[in-house]
């Protein structure tokens, strides 16, 4: 749902301006005050209560260390605060494993087929495909390479082959399900089952689904979002997933090697750095209906957008109950008050992973004034070498997940597919930090420091890092669903397979 087309020209002019600004001495010795002031915290905030996190114990051994060990000098104090700030949580010896079982079966699959229409933007897309091939090995089918959705919101006319890598997909799934590039001519014509999938369905569901090869040799899935559950599924075919989105999924080689220079680039700006997914678009303000820190004229232009797209079912809403309740995106405002107090020094180099921000560059400037080091990817490419993603949202978005993936820490403002897709790979790569932010809890503490009841700057920090502790990625298996809720509506509450593959395609390294 995202519109990559970014104001670039305003966005260059912007940061160069504060880029080029050299640091003065005064800033520098403000930057060493603010860091020993920032150690000291950590150190009390360390020292004093250590929670234990009850869904995962393990973490507080590390935590206890952490501790002892601050106190000796101050020099390693600096060092333990800078380990927090971008340490990868302990993994606790956990590693991937996708490798099927000793009963797995390839899929032979060869006189029945399976033709997919995959909708959404690129993260629904590449899920909806993992799932595919999945559905695929049930059915004992031969998949044909997917079409991807060219009519959404997203307009982008690439093909699979425009964003994947084909012939590394078909080649990683050899073992797994026949994969070709296109129905066989003489089928082209046959009548096909059309099928809409139920969401969220069981290996069950699609057993029964076989019943179509009697009168079809071709079944077309006509979405191939949420149609697999999250759980209650067999070892092998949660890892046959996994395989094919990790392993099998690639990006097309011209995506992929643009994705790593500009990663190497912002290693080259700062050693290291941040992703933020900055949601903060306007569909997705619209959507939510969330208007905290709009003009009157922005909330009424969000409003006629909601109540003209027809498919948004929900028309009234209540943008403060929605804010307090945590289901509006951060504002930048908001993203930059929760980096600094969390204790990301002001120099952090930041690459913000976004559409269009609503409000534009005077928005974003609330978010520079605490992080002037924002970079996009207009200024890490050259004009020429974005020139080919131009009006492809999929394959900007995909230069996205590559800097996402590969940052020391990944920050989402806001719960969406890419958000999920990101954090869960990072999870399945070896716990790569990803800090959620807690929004409801966050908009809670706003709001009293903008009532004045956190006088000290110090105070705010500790209690924004409390509610943090626990939320920066650290294995956990996936949650099941919402307590109390019944019949179909709970698989809603799970948390997706691809968020958190654990503990199906991550295990502790005796278990392998
Ligand atoms: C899968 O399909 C092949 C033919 O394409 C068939 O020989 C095989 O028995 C099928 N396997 C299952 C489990 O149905
Ligand atoms: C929205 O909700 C808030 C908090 O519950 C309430 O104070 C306010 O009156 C509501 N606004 C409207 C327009 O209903």
């Amino acid at each position: 749902m995202v519109n990559y087309r970014g104001s670039s020209l305003m966005r260059t002019s912007l940061t160069s301006k504060f880029l080029s600004r050299k640091q003065s001495p005064t800033a520098i010795a403000l930057y060493i005050i603010f860091l020993f002031a920032f150690s000291i915290v950590i150190f009390l905030f360390n020292a004093g209560n250590i929670v234990e996190d009850k869904q995962n114990p393990i973490i507080s051994h590390e935590s206890h260390s952490q501790s002892q060990s601050q106190s000796q000098s101050q020099s390693q104090l600096l060092q333990v605060a800078d380990e927090e700030l971008w340490g990868a949580p302990s993994s606790h010896g956990l590693r991937p494993c996708v490798k099927p079982t000793s009963r797995y079966k390839a899929a032979q699959g060869s006189g029945h087929y399976l033709t997919v229409k995959s909708n959404g933007g690129l993260n629904q897309m590449r899920t909806g495909i993992s799932d595919m091939v999945a559905v695929a090995h049930i059915m004992n089918a031969t998949l044909v390479i997917p079409q991807l959705d060219k009519r959404s919101f997203w307009q982008d006319s690439s093909t699979f082959s425009d964003i994947f890598d084909e012939l590394h997909f078909i080649k990683t799934l050899q073992g797994d399900v026949r994969i070709i590039r296109e129905l066989p001519k003489e089928l082209e014509l046959v009548p096909r089952a059309r099928k809409h999938f139920t969401s969220w369905s069981s290996m069950g569901y699609y057993k029964e689904m076989m019943q179509l090869w009697e009168d079809h040799q071709v079944i077309h899935v006509v979405k191939s979002d949420s149609r697999l559950a999250n759980n209650d599924l067999p070892l092998d075919l949660q890892r046959l997933r996994c395989r094919a989105l990790y392993h099998a999924l690639h990006f097309s080689p011209p995506i992929q090697s643009l994705g790593k220079k500009l990663v190497d680039r912002l290693r080259m700006r700062s050693g290291r750095y941040i992703a933020l997914h900055l949601r903060y678009e306007k569909d997705m303000l619209a959507f939510t209906g969330c208007t905290y820190g709009l003009t009157d004229a922005e909330a009424e232009e969000l409003r006629i957008m909601r109540d003209n797209t027809k498919h948004w079912k929900i028309k009234e809403i209540n943008s403060t109950e929605q804010r307090l309740g945590g289901f509006c995106p951060l504002t930048p405002k908001e993203v930059g008050i929760f980096l600094q107090a969390v204790g990301y020094p002001p120099s952090t180099l930041i690459y913000v992973a976004s559409g269009e921000i609503y409000g534009g560059d005077a928005r974003l400037l609330e978010l520079m004034s605490h992080f002037p080091n924002l970079v996009f990817k207009e200024q890490l490419a050259t004009e020429k070498e974005l020139k080919a993603f131009a009006k492809h949202a999929s394959q900007s978005a995909a230069l996205d997940y590559i800097i996402s993936i590969e940052s020391d820490v990944f920050v989402p403002s806001y719960s969406g597919n890419m958000a999920r897709a990101v954090e869960g790979h990072r999870r399945f790569l070896g716990h790569r930090k990803t800090i959620t932010p807690d929004r409801k809890g966050l908009v809670r503490l706003f709001d009293e420091l903008e009532g004045g009841q956190h006088r000290e700057a110090s105070s705010f920090s500790y209690l924004v890092r409390q509610i943090h502790k626990n939320r920066q990625g650290a294995p956990r298996k996936r949650k099941g669903p919402s307590p109390g809720i019944k019949g179909k509506a709970r698989y809603r509450t799970e948390e997706s397979f691809y968020e958190n593959p654990y503990p199906e395609c991550i295990c502790s390294s005796k278990a392998v």
